[in-house]
């Protein structure tokens, strides 16, 4: 695949300069003439490397390249400029770029720098890569789904069944069940493994930077399109895409995804050109589609579009079986070096409770309680166990003014901190707290507090 080059420069005879230097036939080019529209555009599309001029109006290169480094650790900056000093080179190089060159350069030494720097920014993600698979490896497997519930084994069947076929599939499940999770295992075990995987969530965006980041839009299309940006369909070319809460799209954009499933093709905004794309869609929602159709929100002939195959997860409250399996997945994913023990009477309570926001929920729950607790013991109250950035909004709308669980909460944090600073001395924790030893005592046992 022809690699991607993102040149930045207020001069656009020097852009086409680089650009008839390098040759078409070799690279791709994006170009931006400011700072500020190169940021915009690498937010969307990242390119193999870029090329940076140090001297542009507004935002300068050097400020640009710290803005960059900030997300693209990995991306190759080669900065460039008319007068060098040796103040600035030595402030790029501090700041990341990958080389420094004076203009004008030498043709040939400019081929073998690009060339040295594609290849390192290659190097460097494949390192990432096989690190993240090595640490895999060893620890637990995030990215398994873990289960053993009957609708859970018949999701992985199914997931078996349709991932090395390119059918389209439609997954649906409250929030916090695990739609990404499939969606990664469908993506992990096609035959697109090894090609781009893209994931649009149609909630984030409004409706016209939605249209944009989905087809791209060229330079001009709008007031504050600084520059051509790839949309995510035709970065995702010969890979897959991931739309999440397909529910949240907006009417009008829905009927334009519709032609793009019917034709294959689509253009940017602002062009006439018509691009094609082979992508795999995937698509999530945590409604029901046919509600939603029914409420006008969803048009049915684009939903009849979107999938071959439907997958519906199972809320967690309608497969508790999965809890004691899920803990344990957790409890490890969280915890790896330190043995954490699970009372069976824990479990029980955990089995009791209906989990609103699903294995979200459980798993933040987990997370928080190892966080929190100095011991090996793992506890689990749901009156307090929950706190509100644990759960779904609607729950953490009822929690914010749910009076009882805000107070008993306030309490357990006060006595865990008075018994930290007085080293679990509970008569000077009582003291500390300005309440008597016999009430704490108590508040220590209905709270489970370990001391
Ligand atoms: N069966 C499972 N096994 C292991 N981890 C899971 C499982 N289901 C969900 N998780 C974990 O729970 C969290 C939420 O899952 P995920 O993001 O896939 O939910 P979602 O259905 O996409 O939710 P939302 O609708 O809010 O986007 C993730 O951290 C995920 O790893
Ligand atoms: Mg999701």
């Amino acid at each position: 695949m022809k690699k991607l080059i993102h040149i930045v420069d207020d001069e656009a005879f020097m852009r086409k300069n680089i650009i008839d230097a390098l040759g078409e036939n070799n690279f791709t080019f994006l170009e931006s003439d400011s700072g500020n529209s190169a940021l915009e555009s690498i937010r969307s599309t990242r390119p193999d490397l870029l090329l940076l001029d140090i001297n542009l109006p507004g935002l300068d290169g050097l400020s640009v390249l710290k803005e960059i480094k900030k997300t693209e650790p990995d991306l190759p900056v080669i900065i460039f400029t008319a007068h060098g000093t040796s103040e600035r080179a030595i402030r790029a190089m501090k700041n990341g770029a990958f080389d420094y060159l004076e203009k004008p350069f030498e043709l040939e030494e400019f081929m073998i720098i690009i060339d040295r720097a594609i290849e390192y920014g290659q190097l460097v993600a494949e390192v990432r890569q096989l690190r993240s698979e090595v640490s895999r490896e060893i620890g637990v497997n995030t990215d398994e789904i873990v289960g053993h519930s009957e609708p859970m084994q018949a999701i992985f069947k199914l997931i078996g069944k349709v991932a090395p076929t390119d059918a389209q599939v439609l997954i649906e499940g409250e929030s916090g069940t695990g739609k990404e999770v499939v969606a990664n295992a469908i993506q992990r075990h096609s035959k697109r493994n090894n090609k781009p995987y893209i994931k649009v969530n149609c909630g984030a965006l409004p409706e016209n930077l939605l249209e944009s980041e989905i087809f791209g839009h060229e330079k001009g299309a709008y007031t504050g399109a600084h520059s051509r940006v790839l949309g995510r369909f035709e970065i995702a070319n010969s890979g897959t895409i991931l739309l999440d809460e397909i529910n949240n799209m907006p009417l009008a954009l829905q009927i334009k995804l519709l032609r793009v499933l019917e034709t294959g093709t689509f253009e940017r905004l602002g062009s006439e050109e018509s691009i094609y794309s082979d992508v795999r869609l995937i698509t999530a929602t945590n409604r029901n589609p046919e509600e939603e159709i029914a409420g006008g929100r969803l048009r049915e002939d684009l939903f009849y579009r979107l999938y071959v195959v439907r997958i519906k997860l199972p809320p967690l409250r309608d497969r508790l079986e999965d809890i004691p399996l899920l803990v344990d997945h957790f409890v490890k994913k969280y915890s790896p070096d330190k043995e954490i023990i699970v009372r069976p009477e824990t479990l029980n309570r955990m089995q009791d409770y209906k989990w609103p926001g699903n294995v979200r929920e459980l798993e933040n729950t987990i997370r928080s309680q190892i966080v929190l607790s100095h011991g090996n013991i793992l506890f689990f109250n749901e009156k307090q166990d929950v706190s509100p950035n644990q759960v779904n909004q609607s729950t953490s709308a009822d929690y914010d003014l749910d009076f009882k669980r805000q107070i008993s909460d306030t309490e357990r944090t006060l006595i865990i901190k008075a018994l930290r600073r007085a080293q679990n001395n509970k008569a000077l924790a009582a003291r500390y707290l300005k309440i008597n030893r016999r009430l704490l005592y108590s508040k220590i046992s209905e709270y489970e507090i370990e001391v």
